[in-house]
């Protein structure tokens, strides 16, 4: 497994990320054979949110789970999200929020730290001042030990980096072959023929790569919002003929060479993947064997819907 040291924030850390938004539904032992897969195969960071499952039932399966696991929790970083309030309807970054969801975080996860917090989606009507306060009681109090965001375009992150102390270290945003408008606009720059041109981020991927911010890539094996996996739908024909031909070439799965896709890139981002099935997080680790060639990822990129311009 390929790691990487994001730059200010934790180090060692496996490129690909296990997230849990889809554990709700596991047995704690089939949680905990999805968590020791993965760490078997060199995944070491977990991504949580308070909003994945009711209640935060993703971090409480988690924590079930992780003692069948035969880790220790300095094994692995755990980072989770706030933020997003789906109970209350409404984005919450005050400072009384912020605080209250790490809590109630450590305490589902049954933890003492998080390695980092994320603040999950844009509060359009926050207080930076009440982040920045909130940033420093938790680090203080030893509860987080690195901040970043996740779906925050630029300019937004620069209004939050004039209030908090703390560097912010990473934005976790959606990308994947099929979802890849992080990547789009900057091929197609200025080119009033296509949809493709619209910058719809302020130019993140390029803002995160100055700042050092490292991407993560959420839903890396996904169309649209949520529309499903691309890998083995009829819909993409194009897309897994190509995943399949560098996948016999390479010894592995269409999902492990979609993610070599993100990892391949430049900027040295995360890839966050979703599944649950154990023989899938094994073969998608694969992904960090995989030797892409600049023409390959070209190549890539180009089944699955798009052209030069
Ligand atoms: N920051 C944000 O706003 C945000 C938003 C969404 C998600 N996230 C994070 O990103 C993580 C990943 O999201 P995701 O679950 O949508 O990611 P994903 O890895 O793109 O999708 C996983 C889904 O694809 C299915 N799948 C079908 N064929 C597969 C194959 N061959 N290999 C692997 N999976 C296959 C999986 O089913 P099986 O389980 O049956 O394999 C699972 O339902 C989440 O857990 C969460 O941590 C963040």
């Amino acid at each position: 497994m390929k790691t990487i040291n994001i730059v200010n924030g934790p180090q060692n850390v496996s490129s690909i990320i296990q997230g849990c938004m889809r554990m709700p539904g596991l047995s704690k032992e089939d949680a905990a054979k999805v968590i020791r897969t993965g760490y078997d195969c060199g995944i070491n960071f977990f991504d949580h949110a308070t909003c994945y499952g009711e209640n935060g039932a993703a971090e409480s399966k988690f924590a079930e789970a992780f003692p069948l696991t035969g880790l220790k929790r300095e094994d692995i970083y755990i980072q989770s999200k706030c933020g997003l309030c789906f109970d209350r309807n409404e984005f919450d970054w005050s400072k009384e929020n912020i605080l209250a969801s790490v809590d109630d975080s450590l305490r589902r996860l049954n933890i003492e730290y998080l390695d980092t917090l994320l603040l999950h989606r844009p509060d359009v009507i926050y207080d930076p001042e009440e982040v920045a306060e909130a940033f420093d009681i938790l680090e203080k109090a030893g509860k987080v030990r690195f901040f970043g965001v996740s779906n925050l375009v630029p300019m937004q992150i620069e209004l939050l980096k004039k209030y908090v102390r703390q560097p912010l270290v990473i934005n976790q945003v959606q990308l994947s072959l099929e979802q890849s408008q992080l990547i789009d606009q900057a091929l197609y720059m200025n080119n009033k023929q296509t949809e493709f041109s619209v910058n719809r981020d302020g130019h993140a991927l390029d803002y995160c790569r100055l700042n050092d911010i490292t991407i993560q890539a959420w839903s890396p094996l996904q169309f649209g919002m949520f529309g499903g996996s691309f890998i083995d739908n009829p819909d993409f024909p194009e897309l897994n003929k190509a995943l399949a031909e560098i996948g016999e070439r390479e010894n592995a799965s269409k999902a492990a060479v979609a993610i070599a896709w993100i990892l391949r890139h430049p900027a040295k981002m995360q890839a966050i993947i979703g599944t649950m099935n154990p023989a899938h997080v094994e073969d998608i680790c694969k992904a960090s064997e995989v030797k892409l060639s600049h023409h390959d990822w070209y190549a890539l990129y180009l089944a699955s819907g798009k052209y030069l311009p």
